[in-house]
């Protein structure tokens, strides 16, 4: 027998252990209903994510990477019709879809129970049913929630392995009669009798990535990618927990969280929320460029949020690992995401070099002579075509960041200065705005927009709304999610964290970056830091409180200066031109829209107006700034 199949043999014998009848009753039920081969309990040990490997490096799914390269890592190569997640089949099934909002996509709960319990009958015949019990968040942490997910794929145990915490621990403190949010996954690809696996299964004529929110369940069918299947990320920790948030006084947010020090030792916690692949992981982990300054990691995707006694929202990172775009990450924009996937990692998508080990667009300055691509095809710097795909990503224990905070797993969390909101902007939008108030912070959250990205399937490069970054990740009625933001702002006692608006990505007339970004970002991090200390400059503006381009800490950076004015400049043009945009934006939510933000965009337009009543059309650095193409964002749907 070999070692993989007495690895099978041993994980056939697991047992469940646990004593939470209501957990055994729901899995005995969908077995019964998918139909698997044989029922598997994890207990999230080392042994068993290593026999998740050896499972799919022995049916195709994955290949082993040079151990001297890249130890105990693998590479998988997913269907090129399941890359990411997939926003069109993503359902709230909320009671009303007016629960569920004008920006998500909604169905009848019992209808779509219906349609699914048909997709899933005989689902997983040929399969191994996985129970994955796992905590968001440090277990046991007051912060943190417990789910269940049940996955016909190893992949997604694998990864699940990583990015949360897993196994009989989680059962222990969910005890007899303990709460949890169920998930259930299938690829959707069940096998006859002696039909050969495919290497990635997945059904390629239906996903859906279906949310319960009342029942706080998860039904995810026909995807084996990202966050379509590791229903602990974006299901749980986004959806269903905007939910509970809501219902509970509290927040789950779309936002990186990180420490940053000064030079003398004082620090500071921020959490950033930005689109999906806008900068969010590059972030959380830079390098600051000005001397004494220090950023850690706490988290690089999802913050959860509390008050504590003190008035102060605190965040846990609910997470236990990256899942991170890897194009574009290289030694020199991003190394402690490199070195957090040395080794032990999983890496989706990526291409292989011919000494095996992984490469992606920009790793590394010069191109490999050759390469399997992800299709796995033969590639050369002649191709024509991307070596990864775009949104090919690593999966790495977040306890291998160079910069992990020390505090990360700290399960009380970390107190929260500031709130940074962003998007990928051409136009518009300055490199750093502060809000007056949480009220008009929220605005700022609200009506922030961003160009697509690979992240999801569709278009990419299209503008449009992203709220908070959390448009595809709300589990319930947007409006409702600003007046929530509200009613945390009116919490009596609450020590609020500032908010502030960030841009990295305007471009000039080339379409070139006007800000050289990532490590360069700290300079931003550090006029913010000293916002909230009260000792850096700003200028009241109509559309919130700018640096003057003398307030940044702009040493060695070599930036002309009139870069750095366009950089820094209010386009009163380009801001009136949002206007009646932002109005049609806030209009879909009707009497869900609370009304503190039709009072931020009414005093929006009349301080655009008074500024240029003033000035005529001029803006507070001298002409409206020659950005070339003006962009503005298509109508809503
Ligand atoms: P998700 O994991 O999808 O939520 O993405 P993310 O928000 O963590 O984005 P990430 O940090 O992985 O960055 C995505 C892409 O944006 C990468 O290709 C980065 O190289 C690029 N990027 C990140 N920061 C910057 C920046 O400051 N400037 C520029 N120009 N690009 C950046
Ligand atoms: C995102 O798309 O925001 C991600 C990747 O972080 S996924 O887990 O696929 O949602
Ligand atoms: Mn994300």
């Amino acid at each position: 027998m070999s070692s993989v199949t007495s690895d099978v043999e041993a994980i056939n014998e697991r047992k469940s252990g646990t004593r939470n009848e209501r957990l055994s009753a729901w899995v005995e039920e969908v077995a019964q209903l998918c139909k698997p081969d044989r029922v598997y309990w994890c207990d999230g040990s080392r042994e068993e994510y290593q026999a998740m490997l050896r499972l799919m490096v022995l049916t195709g799914t994955a290949i082993w990477l040079d151990e001297s390269k890249r130890p105990n890592s693998v590479l998988v190569r997913s269907s090129p019709g399941d890359v990411a997640r997939v926003e069109d089949r993503t359902f709230i099934c909320a009671r009303t879809k007016e629960e569920a909002g004008p920006t998500n996509n909604w169905e009848d709960p019992a209808k779509m129970k219906q349609k699914l319990q048909g997709l899933y009958a005989g689902a997983m015949a040929g399969r191994t049913l996985y129970v994955i019990p796992y905590s968001m968040g440090p277990i046991g942490s007051p912060i943190a929630n417990i789910g269940v997910e049940i996955t016909d794929s190893p992949y997604v145990v694998a990864n699940m392995h990583t990015m949360a915490r897993v196994g009989a621990r989680v059962l222990e403190v969910l005890g007899s009669d303990g709460d949890f949010v169920r998930g259930l996954h299938s690829v959707g690809a069940p096998l006859a009798t002696n039909q050969a696996d495919s290497t990635w299964p997945n059904n390629a004529q239906e996903k859906y990535i279906c949310h319960f929110p009342d029942t706080r369940e998860i039904w995810s069918y026909g995807s084996g990618y990202g966050g379509n299947a590791l229903l602990g990320k974006k299901c749980h920790a986004l959806r269903i927990a905007s939910v509970q948030a809501r219902d509970e006084g509290w927040m789950a947010e779309h936002m990186l969280i990180l420490k940053l020090t000064n030079p003398s030792g004082r620090s500071k916690y921020f959490t950033g929320a930005f689109p999906s692949a806008c900068g969010k992981t590059n972030l959380a982990m830079l390098i600051p460029t000005i001397p004494g300054w220090k950023v850690e990691t706490i988290g690089d995707d999802i913050a959860w949020m509390k008050f504590g006694l003190d008035g102060r929202l605190y965040a846990i990172n609910p997470e236990y690992g990256f899942f991170g775009v890897a194009p574009g990450t290289s030694m020199k924009s991003n190394p402690n995401a490199m070195l957090a996937a040395t080794k032990n990692s999983i890496f989706t998508n990526c291409a292989m070099t011919a000494d095996g080990d992984v490469w992606w667009e920009q790793m590394t300055a010069e191109k490999p002579a050759e390469l399997v691509d992800w299709l796995r095809r033969p590639w050369t710097p002649a191709s024509a075509r991307k070596a990864a795909h775009p949104n090919a990503r690593f999966t790495a224990p977040a306890s291998q960041c160079p910069v992990i905070a020390p505090e990360w797993e700290d399960p009380k969390g970390v107190p929260i200065d500031a709130i940074l909101f962003g998007g990928r902007r051409s136009g518009v939008v300055p490199l750093v705005t502060e809000s007056f108030s949480w009220q008009h912070g929220t605005f700022l959250g609200a009506t922030a927009s961003s160009e697509t990205t690979a992240a999801a399937t569709g278009q990419v490069g299209q503008l449009r709304r992203d709220p908070m970054a959390m448009l595809p990740f709300c589990g319930y009625n947007m409006g409702d999610y600003f007046a929530h933001y509200l009613k945390i702002g009116a919490r009596p006692g609450a020590k609020l964290p500032k908010i502030f608006y960030v841009n990295w990505f305007r471009t000039d007339d080339q379409g070139k970056f006007l800000w050289p970004g990532y490590g360069e970002n700290s300079r931003v991090l550090k006029w913010a830091f000293e916002r909230c200390e009260g000792t850096a400059h700003a200028v009241d503006t109509p559309i919130g409180r700018l640096p003057r381009p003398a307030d940044l800490d702009t040493s060695g950076l070599g930036i002309p200066e009139d870069r750095l004015r366009q950089l820094l400049d209010v386009d009163v043009d380009g801001w009136l031109a949002e206007i009646p945009l932002i109005r049609e934006h806030f209009d879909k939510f009707g009497t869900h829209l609370p009304e503190g933000l039709n009072r931020e965009l009414e005093d929006l337009d009349k301080r655009l107006r008074v500024s240029i009543s003033r000035v005529g059309k001029v803006s507070r650095f001298g002409k409206v700034s020659p950005l070339g193409k003006r962009e503005t964002l298509p109508p809503d749907k």
